[in-house]
């Protein structure tokens, strides 16, 4: 059952949009050669609490950290850990925050340092396209096929795949809920879509097989050949105006050279 959200009911959401966005940001200035994804988390996790929410992901489905932070060949769900960041890494951040009642969920991907290849760099850029294509397919009368469609030409188009084991999901009061979401589909099929709805869309894309595994953690998804994989992630509602992205901020207000401290004081004051 898809759950349509009242115009309060958004008002909530864009709040909640706009803390995830805000740390996503923080974390993508912070993410350099050196620091630990754990490091990334605790800061995330203090940013979050410190304006007053819950990071969402902790203990959902007993996930015991505040962020996601898949490297390179993990697609997502990857566990924070002592790993240092590499220059030439690619890092995905997901990262969700419950802010009275009502859950932002959002991800990106991030070059690590200035040596990434032109080929990676090519695939975050293409994977952060097929988001904003399926965004622009977010208005009332579409249907989900529309959105899995943008998603999948435009990757397939430049030779890459798309995972199909998971999947974007409406999002309100709960992380997950209906409809689900695929990155693939036919045009005009699947839910129409109606203005109140409100949905994590968030192409999984990768340079080789879009087949995936597990690891023996229990969450780590990692794609089977070993090659590169990008996640992006935005929170988008669909009113009668078209889309509306309730996690983009915009990345010019916080000092790019700032401490981790500094990103935590700027978030918090959201
Ligand atoms: N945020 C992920 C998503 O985009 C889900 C994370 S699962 C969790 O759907 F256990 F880490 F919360
Ligand atoms: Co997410
Ligand atoms: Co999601």
């Amino acid at each position: 059952m898809i759950i349509g959200k009242s115009k309060k009911d958004l008002e909530k959401m864009r709040a909640a949009g706009r803390l995830a966005g805000e740390v996503r940001e923080a974390l993508r200035r912070m993410a350099r050669p050196g620091i630990t994804t754990l490091e990334l988390d605790a800061a995330a996790e203090r940013m979050i609490r410190d304006a007053g929410a819950l990071p969402t992901f902790k203990g959902y489905h007993k996930y015991p950290y505040s962020i996601c932070a898949s490297v390179n060949e993990q697609v997502v769900h990857g566990f924070p850990s002592n790993y240092e960041l590499r220059d030439g890494d690619i890092l995905s951040v997901d990262v969700g925050a419950t802010l009275n009642g009502w859950v932002g969920d959002t991800a990106t991907t991030v070059p690590i340092g200035d040596t990434v290849p032109e080929s990676w760099l090519a695939l975050i850029r293409v994977t952060e396209e097929c988001l904003e294509r399926a965004i622009r397919e977010c208005w009332p009368g579409k249907h989900l096929g529309d959105i899995g469609w943008a998603v999948q030409e435009h990757a397939e188009r430049h030779g890459y795949t798309v995972v199909r084991e998971y999947v974007g999901h409406g999002i309100g009061r709960k992380m997950h809920e209906d409809p689900q979401v695929p990155n693939y589909g036919k045009p005009g099929t699947g839910a129409k879509l109606r203005a109140g709805y409100v949905i994590a869309i968030e192409p999984m894309v990768n340079m080789g097989t879009e087949k995936t595994k597990t690891l023996k953690d229990g969450w780590t998804v990692v794609t089977l050949d070993g090659r590169p994989s990008a996640h992006v992630e935005h929170t988008v509602a669909i009113t009668e105006e078209g889309p509306e992205v309730l996690t983009r901020v915009s990345d010019s207000g916080a000092d790019r050279a700032g401490s981790a401290e500094a990103e935590a004081a700027a978030v918090s004051k959201v």
